[in-house]
């Protein structure tokens, strides 16, 4: 019971730098898009006006600065955690987050969402409209692709990620829908 906690834990603390790297550009984005306003050879736009430069720069220095408040802050963690589960070494690596894998996490969240922007534009999407996939785990998953050379987390936080990034979507966007700020509750 006190092990799936603690696996929880680290699994949401794995996941801050691309979370606050993702969400921020919508508070703090805007201005020049990163297509320039250019089209693609199918005439739709390369991104669209949703994905700018200082959204992309911005969410990650902030994903990156989340990082170093981590790294500050894992070694008194440690003896918190410890009082409850027995910290083993895979348990320690992803508690000390570094700055250099916060730093990639957060690219590479950022680089997921151009990605999932791009292909959203290819299979006709409108900027701002959802597609599932493309939106809720393709900045988590190339987060950590970007960063496997220096992070090897366990695939038990991979799965957790995974499912408590689709929970929390879920849930922000029901909250949306029920507040009127979102046309639809999906
Ligand atoms: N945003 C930004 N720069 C980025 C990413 C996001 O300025 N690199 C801002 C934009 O104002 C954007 C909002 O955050 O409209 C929400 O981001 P997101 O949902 O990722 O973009 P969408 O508008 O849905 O565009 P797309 O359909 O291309 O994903
Ligand atoms: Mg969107």
């Amino acid at each position: 019971m006190y092990e799936t906690i603690a696996l929880i834990e680290l699994a949401i603390w794995l996941g801050l730098p691309a979370w606050i790297a993702n969400s921020m550009p919508v508070l703090f984005g805007g201005g020049r898009p990163i297509d320039n306003g250019r089209v693609f050879r199918d005439g739709r736009r390369i991104l669209g006006d949703g994905k700018t430069i200082r959204g992309f720069v911005v969410g990650v220095f902030l994903g990156t600065m989340t990082g170093i408040g981590q790294s500050i802050a894992a070694p008194y963690l440690k003896p918190l955690l410890e009082n409850y589960v027995v910290v083993t070494p895979s348990m320690e690596h992803v508690l000390y987050m570094s700055i250099p894998a916060a730093f990639l996490l957060s690219l590479g969240a950022l680089t997921g969402d151009v990605i999932g922007s791009f292909l959203k534009r290819r299979i006709d999407i409108k900027s701002g409209n959802p597609s599932l996939v493309l939106d809720q785990l393709g900045f988590i998953l190339v987060g950590l692709i970007l960063a496997s050379p220096i992070l090897q987390p366990d695939a038990v936080y991979v799965i957790i990620l995974v499912v408590t990034t689709l929970g929390i979507h879920w849930i922000s966007n029901a909250v949306g829908y029920l507040l009127g700020l979102k046309k639809n509750p999906w």
